[in-house]
């Protein structure tokens, strides 16, 4: 497995909010892992920081930016990252990045294969936004 901070391993020292093995049902027809599936996986390690932050619920309002770098395949074992990167009045921008470990013959190849950006709000009992709290 590769180390250090560049694009094609994991990020050192950062542990990763969610860690989940890509399985066979998770498949599109072309071979590949369902972007579906990565996305949701995506949206919950987003949503992690942003909970911790609030300790209260929050929703997801926007995904500002969503890329599929490289292809997910069965076997792969995919960590996400997620850090907030900046934060409004009520809401909170969390960048996720999505790692694979591939394993084959006994080697271990590790590449990004999604970033993301999103948007949560932080919401009161009316289910409408509300300030975050003092950190
Ligand atoms: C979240 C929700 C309560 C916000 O209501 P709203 O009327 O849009 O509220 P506001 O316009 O005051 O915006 C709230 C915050 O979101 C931000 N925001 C609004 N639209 C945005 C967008 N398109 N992209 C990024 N941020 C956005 C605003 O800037 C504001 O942030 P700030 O207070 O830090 O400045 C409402 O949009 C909602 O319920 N959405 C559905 C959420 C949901 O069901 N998500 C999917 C499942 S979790």
């Amino acid at each position: 497995m590769t180390t250090g901070m560049n694009e094609d391993c994991l990020p050192e020292g950062k542990m990763p909010v969610i860690r989940v093995p890509a399985r066979p049902a998770d498949q599109n027809p072309g071979g590949s892992i369902f972007g579906g599936w990565i996305m949701s996986y995506v949206d919950i390690a987003g949503s992690i920081p942003a909970l911790s932050r609030v300790k209260g619920p929050v929703v997801t309002r926007a995904v500002d930016s969503f890329e599929f770098k490289k292809p997910v395949f069965v076997g792969d074992l995919i960590s996400c990252y997620a850090d907030i990167i900046s934060e409004g009045k009520t809401s909170i921008k969390v960048k996720v990045e999505v790692f694979a470990e591939r394993m084959s013959k006994g080697e271990i190849s590790c590449v990004k294969v999604t970033e993301a950006t999103l948007t949560y709000v932080a919401i009161g009992e009316n289910r409408r936004p509300k300030t975050l709290p003092d950190k």
